[in-house]
């Protein structure tokens, strides 16, 4: 089928949504997501993150869609015209999105052990307005411990369902969901009942902000302080292909490996994740790739940083004019480097 987004036209299967189709053109165009987790099935549709406008439905029904729609769930019809960036509707839009998010989220980002790799601050630095509208209070809960190795910040949830999804397909008996409805609406469990499966340390890496935090990690470092090296392990229950996070030379966490996306390649045990933090017990593969964008990469690459060489250098004041007869009198006399920089 061919879908054009943002002007751009490319081919796709059949089924294929259009965050799916703006994802395969690449980070620029794909819209914002909070709730869609694409490893996790029936993600989506809820946080309104990804909305955008349809200008012709498809190649036989060429009409407008009348409302924004949310690109996460909705499919490619064969001619569709979809624009996101190039919409103001859908970027004025998006601004009260993120207000709505921050509705009830507190703006603890300093104390937040998921500043630095929070979907929600990248979100509203994107797309959000630096002040509020608001005066009321917001809702506030007590933080909560889910079994011994996670936190539950109710206060900064936003109701994605990312994590319930996650326990709903990892592990064999889901404890915890969504209790009650509307703005009285809570991640919780029955009388707090321990999160113990094997694999629930995952809903901390599908979680988009810091509701459900790592209580082995929590409080060590910044996250931009710390060093991601990509290792592996011999494990019997997962992958064990997994992210360190070095303070120094100490394994201060131990995550998933996630995508360009920052959604998880492959999800991992919690023997792995918890209680395999030496480096001994691990095959270190190299350092993570981190985008050059992220804060995570800050201070790393210092070293690695070349001042331009005299060749490079000594070519920009060098250059030879091209061979034509137009007029050159506002270009700069050549000029060359003193000898003592050729070397
Ligand atoms: S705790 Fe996190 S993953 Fe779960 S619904 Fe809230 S924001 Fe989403
Ligand atoms: S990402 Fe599409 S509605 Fe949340």
């Amino acid at each position: 089928m061919k879908v054009t987004i943002d002007n751009i036209t490319l081919e796709v299967e059949p089924g294929t949504t259009i965050m799916q189709a703006a994802r395969m053109i690449g980070p620029e165009i794909a819209p914002p997501a909070m709730c869609y987790y694409e490893p996790l099935k029936g993600t989506g549709g809820k946080c309104r993150g990804c909305l955008v406008k349809v200008t012709a439905g498809s190649e036989k029904d060429p009409r407008p869609m009348p409302k924004l729609v949310p690109s996460c769930i909705t499919s490619v019809q064969d001619g569709m015209i979809v624009e996101n960036t190039i919409n103001e509707q859908v970027l004025e839009t998006r601004k009260g999105i993120v207000e709505f998010l921050l509705l009830n989220h507190p703006l603890d980002c300093p104390v937040c052990d998921q500043a630095g790799e929070c979907h929600l601050q990248d979100f509203s630095f994107e797309h959000g307005v630096s002040a509020t509208r608001t005066v009321e209070d917001r809702n506030t809960f007590d933080p909560v411990d889910l079994g011994p190795y996670i936190k539950l910040n109710m206060n900064r949830c936003i109701l994605c369902y990312r994590c319930v999804y996650a326990a709903d397909q990892l592990t064999e008996g889901r404890v915890h969901g969504v209790m009650h409805r509307g703005d009285h609406a809570e991640i919780s469990t029955y009388i707090e009942k321990a999160i113990d499966n094997d694999f629930s340390g995952n809903v901390i890496d599908v979680c988009p902000v810091g509701a459900l935090t790592d209580r082995t990690y929590r409080f060590k470092s910044r996250v931009w302080f710390s060093k991601p090296e990509d290792a592996h392990c011999d494990c019997d229950k997962c992958s064990g292909n997994v992210t360190l996070w070095y303070r120094g030379d100490e394994v201060i966490r131990v995550t998933g490996r996630k995508n360009e996306w920052g959604e998880v390649k492959e999800f991992i045990c919690n023997t792995c994740r918890f209680e395999r933090k030496k480096t001994s017990d691990w095959v270190i593969e190299g350092p993570t790739k981190i985008a050059r964008h992220s804060v995570i990469s800050a201070n790393k690459y210092g070293a690695n940083l070349i001042q331009p060489s005299f060749p490079i250098k000594q070519a920009a004041l060098e250059y030879k004019l091209i061979d034509d007869d137009r007029d050159r009198s506002f270009l700069p006399a050549r000029k060359s480097l003193p000898s003592s920089e050729k070397k």
